[in-house]
């Protein structure tokens, strides 16, 4: 008799395979609730919203031409209650443009490797090394290479003949 019963039961989804499927999406669900913002803030720390973004003072704006230049800060930002005392460490291309100032952050839009000026042979771009990416002297995505957007860029002011960066900003054009 009981081999009759579980003879009934093959056709359809039993009830415990039901239970466990449900479960099992459910807590997958959750999961990437708590996985995606732990990610996101790791990946890109600087991109939080609600964070105060100090300016850094890069140095002296004359230093700055028409030739990408790589300069290294530290950011101090204010994530909440929590600031780390000597600021967390950044990088920036910066060139001028006729009279503004662009500076461009070397994460890739990739996959976050970091780009460089005219890296493996490539002239008048950003290189990145990883997959290939290429970018424009202004920081746009070649197209036909793997980054699907431009290069995040950092505010910026100039004070006394010094050159201050600020927060970082996404620009258009995708991911
Ligand atoms: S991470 Fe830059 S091209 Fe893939």
């Amino acid at each position: 008799m009981s081999e009759k019963k579980s003879e009934q039961q093959k056709p359809g989804m039993s009830r415990r395979r039901f239970l466990t499927y449900t479960i099992a999406s459910t807590g997958g669900f959750l999961a990437s609730g708590v996985l995606f913002p732990m990610i996101r803030f790791a990946v890109d720390p600087l991109l939080q919203k609600g964070t105060d973004t100090k300016y850094v003072d890069v140095g002296p704006v004359d230093e700055f031409g028409s030739k990408p230049k790589s300069v290294e800060f530290r950011i101090k930002r204010k994530d909440g209650w929590y600031m780390k005392e000597d600021g967390e460490k950044a990088t920036a291309w910066v060139a001028k443009h006729g009279a503004e100032i662009l500076a461009l952050s070397p994460i890739c839009k990739h996959l976050g490797c970091t780009v460089h000026w005219e890296g493996g042979g490539h002239l008048n771009h950003f290189y990145c090394p990883c997959h290939g990416g290429l970018y424009t002297k202004d920081g746009v995505n070649v197209p036909g290479t793997p980054p699907n957007g431009p290069l995040d860029t950092y505010a910026y002011k100039v004070e006394n003949g010094r050159l201050l960066l600020g927060p970082i900003t996404k620009r258009g054009g995708g991911a």
